[in-house]
């Protein structure tokens, strides 16, 4: 995939991995389009980057992402690359009484948005060069942690979902691309964080970009990034080896 000359559409800019991604990408010479919940941090992002366009999107809603669709195809109709970055990951007891409010929350987030949004996309990126969907799953796609039983579930999904979309979308010119982070020094999960945590660890936020820009740039349809790296061909060697 080409990293330069495009007019890419990131959900989810106004912080961690999306919000760096805006940053390099700008620098590269693209066009680039966010979203995020938080008009403050679109604000900061803007006047850090005047060149960057900001919407106010919340992805759950089903109107909202509509409505960005709409005003990215009319406000920016070289639009020729998705990436659908926007995610949340909640901590879950399945074994006490059910949030179901929370798990709609995630699903919709993390597997309705990114389905409707390729939707609502592929229409505006059909046949235009360099056109692609960019996918972030998670390494817990390929094995779950089990105090995060939804949000691993939606990233197994995705990765279900990439592979689907990748096929119906070959004819269009549109390539997908899943990458699989592993943990990433982000703000996920931030809801769950005490009063004296102020990072979950993991890879440095702009080593895992500088990771997934050049698994991109090298044309790689999946990749897995650090610790994720080779998780889905462990499990499918750990599936063949007990059915063989
Ligand atoms: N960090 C990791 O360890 C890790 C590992 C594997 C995969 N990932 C995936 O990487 C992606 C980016 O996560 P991150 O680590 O950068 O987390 P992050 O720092 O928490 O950023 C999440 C971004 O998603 C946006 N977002 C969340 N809910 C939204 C909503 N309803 N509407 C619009 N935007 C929404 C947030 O913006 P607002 O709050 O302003 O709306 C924020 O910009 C996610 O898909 C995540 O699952 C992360």
């Amino acid at each position: 995939m080409k990293l330069t000359g495009n007019t890419i559409v990131i959900t989810g800019g106004t912080s961690g991995i999306g919000r760096e991604l805006v940053g390099r990408l700008l620098e590269r010479g693209n066009a680039v389009i966010t979203c995020g919940r938080r008009k403050d941090r679109l604000d900061e992002l803007k006047a850090a980057h005047p060149a960057l366009s900001t919407y106010v999107c919340d992805v759950t809603d089903e109107n909202q992402r509509k409505e960005f669709a709409a005003r990215v195809a009319s406000a920016h109709p070289a639009a020729n690359v998705l990436v659908n970055n926007a995610g949340i990951q909640l901590k879950m007891e399945l074994t006490r009484p059910a949030d179901l409010a929370a798990v709609r929350r995630e699903v919709e987030t993390n597997l309705i948005a990114p389905v409707h949004f390729a939707m609502l996309f592929t229409p505006l990126l059909a046949k235009k060069d360099g056109a692609a969907i960019v996918n972030i799953s998670s390494g817990l796609a390929f094995s779950p942690i089990a105090f995060m039983p939804i949000y691993c579930a939606t990233k197994a999904a995705i990765h279900s979902l990439s592979l689907s979309l990748r096929r119906q979308t070959r004819d269009m010119g549109i390539k997908v691309y899943e990458i699989a982070p592993p943990s990433v020094d982000s703000e996920l999960g931030h809801e769950r964080w005490t009063k004296e945590q102020t990072s979950h660890g993991g890879m440095p936020v702009a080593e895992f970009v500088k990771g997934m820009l050049a698994a991109l740039e090298a044309d790689i349809a999946e990749t897995g990034i650090g610790q994720a790296e080779g998780m889905r061909e462990k499990r499918e060697a750990l599936f063949d080896a007990m059915n063989h």
